[in-house]
């Protein structure tokens, strides 16, 4: 249904496919405890991470519901961090969407402006209905990120499952199609 065969161009940032060539860059935010704090994976090893990338090679497009599209965020021509856009439903065109910045350059929305990219290609592109996207609640750049973008914050989960070892919860944020045309209507 997508493919991703040329770069993407934002303001600030290229997003595109990883390459092989990426594995070192991808090492220096992979491995940061910060990092992987609130996402399923621990702080990745460089043989854990050189998997990680030989799966991240092949996300490069959505042809069936289940598939995730991975883009390498690039600034400067340095991969600082990646965006996702999981196809969860083909009958009813939900997406679910994810970043990651390596922390040496956050604070400037670029995560937000990477994010934003991913909302567009899933909205314009893929024809999805409704986009979300999930965080720990103690995750509160992700929350903002998300209330950035404009999105809704529809659920908080108390406790709904063991999360490295402790109960965590969930936030989950949402948005529509209808609600993407208007927040990128000019005026
Ligand atoms: C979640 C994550 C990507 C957010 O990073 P971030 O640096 O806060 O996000 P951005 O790059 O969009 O930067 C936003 C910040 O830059 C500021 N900013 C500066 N210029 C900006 C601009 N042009 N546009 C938007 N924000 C701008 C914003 O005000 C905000 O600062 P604030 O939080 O003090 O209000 C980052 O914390 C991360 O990678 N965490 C680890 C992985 C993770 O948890 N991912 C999410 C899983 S759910």
């Amino acid at each position: 249904m997508i493919e991703i065969s040329e770069p993407i161009t934002t303001e600030r940032l290229v997003l595109r496919p990883f390459t092989a060539a990426d594995e070192a860059a991808m090492l220096a935010f992979e491995s940061r405890p910060e990092v992987a704090r609130y996402l399923y994976n621990e702080a990745r090893t460089s043989e854990d991470n050189a998997r990680e990338l030989a799966v991240r090679q092949g996300q490069t497009a959505l042809r069936d519901e289940g598939d995730t599209l991975l883009l390498a965020v690039e600034l400067d021509g340095e991969v600082i961090g990646y965006t996702l856009l999981t196809w969860l439903s083909e009958r009813h065109r939900q997406g679910e969407f994810g970043y990651v910045l390596h922390p040496d350059h956050g604070g400037r929305g670029l995560a937000t402006e990477a994010a934003r990219e991913m909302l567009r290609l899933g909205f314009e592109q893929v024809g999805l209905h409704r986009i979300i996207g999930r965080c720990d609640p103690r995750n509160e750049a992700s929350a903002k990120l998300m209330s950035r973008l404009g999105m809704r914050q529809e659920a908080h989960f108390v406790e709904s499952e063991i999360f490295k070892g402790e109960w965590g919860g969930e936030l989950h944020f949402a948005m529509l199609a209808r609600e993407w045309e208007a927040a990128e209507r000019p005026g």
